[in-house]
């Protein structure tokens, strides 16, 4: 008989509790009603300083978490079967491949940790090959897809003790009671995920990881290489278009959450290769000098100005192994695809 997940367990983050209101009446098992301004809470006073410090700094930026409430999540789930976005395929090949050996390094009785999580679909990979895992922990901040991955999975994996967390991974995670010890932590950390991180915020994660998994945790993480601009750009620019509506409907949502008054219409989606950085940037640029409005703070934007919404480095296995040592991880094992494309890598936590 399949059970559901067991409750979500909520962390205090601030970011966690406002993705959580997020959902509001079309969350069936979380009811509330989505944050409002005039009577804004401590949680929704603090989202709202950030967007707004994100907006007054130069370049403007927003943090790419802001990208998935419900309809982004959805969209990425399409930009994962997009013929251009050849990472999701990619580290999917790749750990079907090398499942057993994967789960060979995780070990016996391992709880398993997945910041974003998102659909959970990778996941499957490990599991199938992990019989005896104490329990899985799927960890994110698009509150319904996350208890909907979770439900499904559960069904999937009846004995599986499945314990979503809705919070923000870039505040640390504490971890949830399970019914059966675990002999250690195992952090999966898939997506390439990771790279949205400037190389400091990178080394910060992993380091709050570390601490998470403790002494002889285990990472699993998957990281886009370095390769042709061209093949990088259409990635990330691709013809249907879903590209360009994820990051549009981040304008959408601070119109709905945050009071703002941004017109359809107003900006065009960029993606655009940075190779001083070794990152694509995505951007929404300015078709005209305009003015907007958030949470009553007037916002100007110059005609062809760019909102950074989002930055995907790409590694090299030496520029990734200098950020996991600099976060006290020990490159242990790796894995790539034919193309060399995309690296799925196992480090030790000593
Ligand atoms: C690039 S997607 C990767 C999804 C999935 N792991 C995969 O490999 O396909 C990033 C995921 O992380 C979640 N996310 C992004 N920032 C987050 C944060 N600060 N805290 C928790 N979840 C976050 C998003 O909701 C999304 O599900």
């Amino acid at each position: 008989m399949s059970k559901s997940p067991g409750a979500i367990f909520d962390g205090a983050q601030r970011r966690a509790r406002w993705a959580e209101a997020q959902d509001g009446p079309g969350n069936r098992r979380n009811p509330r009603p989505a944050p409002r301004l005039s009577r804004p809470d401590a949680a929704d006073w603090l989202l709202v300083e950030e967007v707004l410090a994100g907006l007054r700094s130069r370049p403007k930026r927003l943090s790419p978490a802001h990208l998935y409430d419900r309809r982004g999540s959805q969209l990425f789930e399409a930009i994962c079967d997009l013929p251009e976005y050849y990472l999701t395929r990619t580290e999917t090949a790749i750990l079907a491949r090398h499942a057993a050996q994967i789960a060979a390094c995780i070990g016996p009785q391992a709880l398993l940790l997945e910041p974003g999580s998102g659909s959970s679909r990778k996941t499957r990979l490990l599991l199938d090959a992990l019989a005896d895992l104490a329990a899985y922990v799927p960890v994110d901040i698009s509150r319904g897809h996350l208890l909907e991955a979770a439900g499904a999975l559960q069904a999937a994996y009846p004995h599986l003790e499945v314990l979503p967390v809705c919070a923000d991974f870039t505040q640390g995670i504490a971890l949830p009671p399970t019914r059966r010890p675990p002999a250690r932590v195992a952090v999966f950390f898939p997506g390439s995920t990771l790279g949205n991180f400037d190389s400091s915020q990178a080394v910060g994660l992993l380091e709050r990881m570390g601490r998470t998994a403790g002494a002889g945790g285990g990472l699993v993480v998957g990281i886009d290489l370095v390769k042709d601009p061209a093949v990088l750009e259409r990635a990330y620019n691709d013809a249907a278009g879903i590209t360009a509506a994820f990051n549009m409907n981040l304008l959408a949502r601070l119109n709905r959450e945050l009071a703002a008054d941004f017109a359809a219409g107003g900006f065009r989606h960029e993606a655009v290769w940075v190779p001083a950085q070794s990152r694509i940037e995505m951007h929404l640029v300015s078709l005209c000098a305009q003015v907007v409005h958030v949470a009553g703070e007037r916002v100007e934007f110059q005609a062809g100005e760019r909102l950074v919404t989002e930055h995907c480095h790409k590694y090299t296995d030496q520029s990734f192994a200098a950020q996991a040592r600099a976060a006290g991880w020990t490159p242990r094992q790796s894995w790539t695809d034919p193309r060399g494309y995309f690296s799925v890598q196992y480090l030790e936590k000593v």
